[in-house]
């Protein structure tokens, strides 16, 4: 089971736009891979349909998409037209791996065992793993198979990792980008003017310790 922090697999696979090595079809980007049980499946199709729709977002981030299901390169390409009709959208253009015998699913820990096939083999559930530049894995979400995902939230979650990659704050409970952040609790009080020009404010506790510290967000948009 791949952990936070370790450098995710350099995987080799077919894809529906051909053949790809993991890492060098990451390049320098940052990316994200999520996973699905099986072609011509109604959740799956709308999922996929909701990244197409939203892949200009993603690629402003310098985020490169790619999906896996649990079927063959011509299946995958029958259904993106599907897929294209039902989202109704012109381009269809990140890829979608083909992991028929489920190699990567066991590999990268993504079997659901309470959603079965019809022939009773456990399916592929809803992982999502946002892998940085460094090739190593920033943030995995893991779902049932029963159970789409939120895109926007996707997006919101790269926001706050590539934030807080760069600046020394966290991102609080529903957080939207621009808005006020945290200053990391390893942050000394002395370091705080010339790390936030921005001003920082310290919210005042019944405990009496100054742990919130806010700050404007530190980039814009
Ligand atoms: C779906 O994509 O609709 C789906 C796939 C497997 C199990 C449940 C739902």
């Amino acid at each position: 089971m791949i952990k936070l922090g370790d450098v995710f697999p350099d995987f080799k696979a077919e894809t529906s736009r051909g053949p790809i090595q993991f890492h060098e079809w990451l390049g320098d980007s940052w990316g994200l891979l999520f996973s699905h049980p099986a072609d011509f499946t109604p959740v799956c199709t709308t999922e996929l349909g909701r990244v197409a729709q939203l892949q200009g977002k993603f690629e402003e981030k310098n985020v490169k998409l790619i999906a896996l299901s649990c079927d063959g390169v011509d299946t995958h390409r029958k259904w993106i037209e599907d897929i294209k009709a039902y989202s109704k959208i012109e381009k269809f253009s990140y890829p979608i791996i083909a992991d028929e015998k489920r190699e990567l699913a066991v590999q990268l820990g993504m079997i659901d065992p309470d959603e079965k096939d019809a022939a009773g083999m456990p399916l592929t559930c809803r992982a999502v793993f946002f892998i940085g530049p460094d090739k190593k894995l920033k943030l995995s979400l893991l779902y049932p198979a029963t159970t789409g995902r939120n895109f926007d939230e996707i997006l919101r979650a790269i926001d706050s990792v590539q934030l807080t990659a760069r600046y020394k704050v966290a991102t609080p409970a529903d957080w939207q980008h621009g808005t006020y952040c945290m200053v990391l609790p390893t942050v000394r009080d002395d370091e705080l003017e010339a790390l936030f020009p921005k001003g920082v404010e310290k919210h005042a506790m019944p405990s009496g310790k100054d742990y919130l510290r806010m700050t404007p967000c530190p980039q814009k948009k």
